[in-house]
């Protein structure tokens, strides 16, 4: 897919703000600081179209980004990040996973993993829920230049590994790195297949 235009339309907090769901949709999710915003702005060429920060925390809201004028792309603020309290915790929880629950136009919840990590129980369990929820996955491990092609490879086996203690398959899965562009044409071509239908 060749991406000719990329524009952010709107920032949301509530499920009843969001655009109306007339154009597929894809949600980029995963732990705090994984690289969600950074892989955004690899895909769509764009640098500083979704923000980046090495502070965790840094997205807070639901970000929709129209890319060719027919499809959106949503950047949405990391799970698991410590610092934050309780009560916005839950906040964060209950609104995504209203918003991941009843978009009827979300095609798949794009579930980034940190390919330098061993797999983390968070993001385990989130996989599970999607699964329990019925909604189509995939999995975007990222960062692979920050350590050899070996390491991603055993900690992408373990991470398949923990998934099939509850999934009959793995889902389809990328490796990706927003620094040298690399899983840019698979992740863009998975989107495209779908999008044609
Ligand atoms: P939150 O919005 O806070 O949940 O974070 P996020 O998941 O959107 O992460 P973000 O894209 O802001 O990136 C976090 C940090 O990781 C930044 O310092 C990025 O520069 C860095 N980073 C992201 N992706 C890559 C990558 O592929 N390679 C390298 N080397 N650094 C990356
Ligand atoms: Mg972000």
């Amino acid at each position: 897919m060749i991406v000719k235009s990329a524009e952010f339309i709107c920032s949301n907090t509530q499920v009843s703000k969001l655009p109306a769901p007339v154009m597929p949709e894809y949600a980029f999710i995963g732990r705090s600081n994984v690289g969600k915003s950074s892989l955004i702005n690899m895909l769509v060429s764009k640098k500083g179209l979704a923000k980046t920060s090495q502070t965790p925390g840094k997205t807070q809201l639901i970000n929709h980004f129209l890319i060719n004028e027919n499809w959106y792309l949503v950047d949405l603020p990391g799970y698991g990040y410590a610092r934050i309290s309780k009560s916005k915790k839950e906040d964060w929880d209950k609104f995504i996973r209203a918003y991941l629950d009843k978009r009827e136009s979300l095609q798949c919840v794009m579930v980034l993993v940190d390919s330098r990590l061993e797999p983390q129980k968070i993001d385990l369990q989130f996989c599970n829920w999607l699964g329990e929820k019925g909604l189509s996955f995939v999995i975007i491990f990222t960062k692979a230049d920050k350590q050899s092609a070996i390491k991603t490879d055993q900690n992408v086996a373990k991470f398949k590994k923990g998934l099939l203690a509850t999934f009959e398959e793995m889902p389809p899965y990328f490796i990706t790195s927003a620094e040298n562009q690399t899983g840019r044409d698979e992740v863009l071509g998975f989107i495209d297949e779908i999008n044609k239908g």
